[in-house]
């Protein structure tokens, strides 16, 4: 077996014995043996990838294997074979189960806890809007606050905009220092930050909490934030944890948020596009509703969710069979999960060594992604040559891989350097099961070609 083998899919035994149980993900009552996915298995579920083009962005667009493909084709054509029956008989029912198998996965008290909607753009209108609604109606003081980190989703911070701050809110951006070392500096600043938001009586209305940021890309000790919020009297809690489910381990009750939001599209092999939204059953604000008002508008998040409409509902319906996909692999979501950190960590390493720079955070604090330092000769200084690198590199070497720009702070210090001078740019390489060697070695030569060419950002075209 090669080591590429071993990345995808954990050990050589060809035989396992996790549960294919259904919504109970943590607890194996009837081991099964079935035999695990092969290589070409792998290669074939992943075959409408486009040829040639190293993607290592899983973390942006996340991927979905063939089979869900054809589990969700399925459901189409169920719908539209005979409508009227699908829609009282299929579709609710089916939408539950989904929502039972997620509830299993992050260990929910209860089943209603959880609505599935599009996606975590979607999410964060649903709670922002009821924060919206509180300032509107003069539940909430004028200039009361949400505090958020500043590299927050850029949407969501543009919903902030358009439901709380028009509603007379103010917003407290948390800086989150990086490149970082330890979790203790994100716990400091975000003190400091609830110290800012409560300053002259105001009230912190609600705090979101990336559970892993975008860009850059850090996983933040979410728990721990969660519980200063609680003894800083932060009313209510939101974790926007996009890229969580399948790249960390969720544990709702645990990190005790009022609001929970994952996409299963980015780590967890769904189609476009479905999110779970976890919202805690004594949170303090049952004023929760779909953006989108339609028949059950009333009758609980989850069920005005599973009717928004006439529309495919089919993404929202293929988690079972994303589970039966998963648990092909060695150890199902958590062994691919563990692997995935694995390698990304052993895929970053090798850039960061040949290209003589840094990784953004330590292993503890990455998930599938990492970010990786590029060479400063590329004289990477602004976010426009960010984005000039990455078009180019899409463009000229087929690698879809997302460029970050980290301004260097004034006094010099707290950046990291290579042997040229300080490191402003860093990529967020991800891992996922379909990435091989090559994939890496392809970017890796790249960057090293643009060196060696004496490119810099400024001169790269991008088509
Ligand atoms: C932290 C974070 N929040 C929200 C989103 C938005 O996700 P979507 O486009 O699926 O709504 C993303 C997407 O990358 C994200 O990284």
């Amino acid at each position: 077996m090669d080591q590429e083998e071993e990345s995808r899919n954990g050990d050589s035994t060809h035989n396992h014995s996790h549960s294919h149980n259904h919504g109970l993900h943590h607890v194996s009552k009837k081991p099964k043996l079935a035999p695990l996915i092969t290589e070409p298995d792998i290669s074939a579920e992943f075959s409408h990838h486009q040829p040639g083009v190293a993607r290592i962005n899983n973390g942006s667009f996340g991927s979905c294997p063939k089979s869900v493909l054809a589990a969700q084709r399925e459901w189409q054509l169920k719908y539209l074979e005979q409508p009227d029956d699908f829609y009282f008989n299929t579709l609710r029912k089916g939408i539950l189960k989904s929502r039972t198998v997620i509830k299993g996965l992050i260990n929910a008290d209860d089943v209603d806890e959880i609505s599935l909607v599009d996606n975590a753009t979607t999410a964060a209108a649903i709670v922002l809007q009821q924060i919206g609604r509180a300032f509107a109606e003069g539940k909430f003081n004028q200039n009361d606050t949400v505090v958020m980190l500043h590299c927050a989703f850029q949407a969501v911070k543009k919903s902030i905009q358009a439901y709380v701050t028009r509603a007379g809110g103010s917003v407290v951006e948390v800086q989150l220092p990086f490149p970082l070392i330890s979790e203790e500096e994100i716990i400091k600043e975000f003190k400091k930050g609830l110290e800012k938001g409560k300053e002259n009586g105001k009230r912190i209305r609600l705090a979101i909490i990336d559970h892993i940021t975008s860009m850059p890309c850090v996983v933040i000790p979410v728990g721990k934030l969660v519980k200063i919020c609680r003894e800083e009297g932060v009313d209510q809690v939101f974790v926007d944890a996009a890229h969580a489910i399948g790249s960390v381990k969720i544990d709702v009750k645990e990190i005790g948020a009022d609001f929970y939001v994952s996409n299963l599209h980015k780590w967890f092999f769904c189609p476009p596009a479905v999110a779970f939204l976890h919202c805690r059953k004594s949170n303090s604000s049952p004023d929760i509703h779909h953006p989108v008002v339609s028949h059950e508008f009333g009758n609980g998040l989850p069920i005005e969710s599973a009717w928004i409409g006439t529309r495919d509902y089919s993404a929202q319906l293929v988690v079972p069979s994303v589970l039966d996909f998963v648990n092909r692999f060695e150890g199902g979501i958590d062994g691919i999960m563990e692997r995935n950190h694995e390698q990304v960590l052993k895929m970053g390493r090798k850039l960061s060594e040949s290209w003589g720079t840094n990784l953004g955070s330590p292993p503890e604090m990455c998930a599938g992604m990492v970010m990786v330092g590029l060479p400063s000769r590329l004289k990477l200084l602004s976010e426009e040559d960010a984005s000039k690198l990455r078009g180019h590199l899409r463009v000229y070497f087929g690698v879809e891989v997302p460029i970050h720009y980290q301004a260097s702070k004034e006094d010099g210090e707290g950046g990291a350097r290579d042997k040229d001078g300080i490191i402003t740019g860093y990529a967020r390489i991800s891992h996922q099961v379909y990435n091989t060697l090559e994939d890496y070695e392809k970017f890796r030569n790249a960057i090293l070609r643009l060196v060696e060419e004496k490119k810099v950002c400024k001169m790269l075209l991008t088509e």
